[in-house]
């Protein structure tokens, strides 16, 4: 596997200090919300799959009573490194239709066109919750195109497709503990 990569765009200990600088940022701004003392409500809604591994080492830096609720989406199906349009796999949709009251955090592996976010938000928002923010690990610079903004972004990163710590190309490389960028014979094999 190791042989597939061209650099390491973010290593693991850079991840975990940043990760857990968010979860701080993210903590501060809830208890704001918190007026007279009372428990919040809170909802994560994770996309799976590619924000499987930040999302589990985030919520150990959340000491809150809160819930997961999972989404599936997928949008770049396969061996695509250009988003092929946003697909929700209903089956696995876990929300409720009503989120009156419920805090809710929706959370990305990465946020590139912002069409798959953007997408997930407004359903999030059709069910009414208290607020609605928005996570992701990787912000990719898209210079010129217009997209939604996040609450919180770990890293901005060029505009080179990276796997690693949940991302994947064609289902592989999510184990890899460090975001890296890989070889262009990776994607063309024999034609670099
Ligand atoms: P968007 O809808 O164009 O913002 O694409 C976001 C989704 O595409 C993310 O949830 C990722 O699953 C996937 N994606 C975008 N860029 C990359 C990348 O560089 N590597 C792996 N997956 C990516
Ligand atoms: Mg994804």
């Amino acid at each position: 596997m190791q042989q597939d990569f061209q650099q390491v765009l973010i290593d693991r200990q850079r991840i975990a200090d940043r990760v857990h600088e968010v979860a701080q940022a993210i903590l501060a701004d809830l208890s704001r919300e918190t007026a007279d003392g009372q428990t919040l409500d809170i909802t994560l809604v994770p996309i799976l799959t590619g924000s499987l591994i930040f999302v589990a080492d985030l919520i150990r830096h959340l000491p809150l009573r809160l819930r997961i609720r999972l989404v599936s989406i997928s949008s770049y199906p396969g061996c695509a490194t250009q988003s092929q349009g946003v697909t929700f796999q209903q089956q696995l949709t876990d929300i409720p239709s009503d989120l009156s009251g419920q805090h809710v955090l929706l959370i990305d592996d990465i946020l590139d066109s912002g069409r798959t976010l953007a997408a997930a938000r407004t359903l999030l928002a059709q069910r009414n919750p208290a607020s609605l923010r928005t996570c992701v690990l990787l912000r990719k610079q898209r210079p010129g195109i217009q997209r939604m903004e996040v609450d919180y972004a770990c890293f901005d990163i060029p505009d080179h497709f990276i796997v690693g710590y949940g991302l994947d190309y064609n289902g592989y490389y999510r184990n890899v503990p460090d975001i890296v960028q890989l070889k262009p014979d990776v994607f063309a094999p024999g034609q670099s």
